[in-house]
């Protein structure tokens, strides 16, 4: 399989890779989780750092293991117990960590950060969120578990809830899907939680159509995939705006019995939007997809850096 296509890129938006190299990255971790002893430790001769200058459980932790069981060693810079706290640019902070690894998986507040990383680093960088942006491993990860669960994700029909205005990983779902042919994609949220204009634009421009609506009721038994977010409270530039939605919407055991076959997916973390009460019912899909992180993120560090020249 030729994996010349990723090898030494960065790894930034989902947008910069095509429905083709999606496929070679899910055949990939597909192969991993099939034959879990066969994996070669194809990164045994490299470093992965790990720079988040948010808080991650997920990506980061999924990262770290992928690399482990690739046989790679990883750096972590911790930010705050580093020199940023005494005001070390993120420029010099990148050409450090480039100095003493192969690869970064970087996530950072601030829109655009990764991209200033890749200008400034010749090794691969990989995007784990930036600012309300981009989250590609995300995204990658949520077609790769629609994928294994319900054999495809062409035809089918999506109900994404919850912040679509803030949440990077709803952002880059989107234009994952954009690769592909859903029947119908219904974004359902509350008025201040709607996609931004110039993300509907983007959309547009690539022949995605969504739907906007208020109330999962109106969609349930209509969809095949629900996929669920939590207001990203850290996001909002005033806070009255968060107490107006804080609480809008909210997935329990009794609202899915109308659900009919769909399987629920969340990044995580969750907040009160989705009950505890679920996780028993048969379409929770959350842990697994959770789970998938690894496998799916081994793929990734194995086809950007396990072909590379040193
Ligand atoms: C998401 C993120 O950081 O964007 N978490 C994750 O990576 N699984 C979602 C979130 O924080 O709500």
């Amino acid at each position: 399989m030729s994996r010349d296509h990723w090898s030494g890129k960065d790894v930034l938006s989902i947008l910069d890779f095509s429905r083709q190299d999606l496929e070679q990255l899910f055949a990939l971790a597909d192969e991993f989780i099939r034959r879990p002893g066969a994996v070669e430790k194809s990164l045994s001769d490299r470093i992965v750092a790990t720079a988040f200058f948010e808080p991650s459980t997920r990506t980061r932790l999924s990262f770290t293991t992928a690399a482990l069981k690739l046989g790679a060693k990883v750096v972590d810079l911790s930010p705050d117990a580093s020199s940023v706290m005494k005001g070390e640019s993120l420029h010099d902070t990148i050409l450090m960590l480039e100095a003493y690894s192969d690869l970064i998986v970087m996530r950072h507040p601030s829109e655009g950060a990764a991209l200033l990383a890749s200008e400034v680093a010749k090794i691969p960088i990989i995007n784990g969120g930036d600012g309300s942006q981009h989250h590609p491993s995300q995204a990658m990860l949520d077609l790769f578990t629609i994928k294994r669960l319900k054999g495809r994700i062409d035809g089918l029909r999506y109900a994404i809830l919850g912040d679509a205005r803030y949440a990077r990983t709803v952002t880059s779902l989107l234009y994952g899907l954009s690769k592909y042919r859903p029947a119908s994609v219904y974004l359902v949220s509350p008025e201040g939680l709607r996609l931004r204009s110039e993300i509907k634009a983007t959309l547009e421009g690539f022949n995605l159509e969504t739907q906007e609506l208020d109330k999962i009721d109106d969609v349930l038994g209509k969809v095949d995939v629900i996929y669920m977010t939590r207001i990203q409270k850290e996001r909002f530039p005033d806070v009255n705006e968060y107490e107006r939605v804080k609480g809008s919407y909210r997935i329990d055991k009794a609202t899915l019995v109308k659900a009919k076959g769909a399987i629920v997916l969340h990044p995580l973390p969750r907040m009160n939007e989705l009950a505890y009460d679920v996780d028993s019912l048969p379409s929770a899909a959350y842990m697994e997809q959770a789970r998938l992180g690894v496998p799916l993120r081994m793929a990734l560090l194995d086809s950007v850096l396990g072909r590379t020249k040193k």
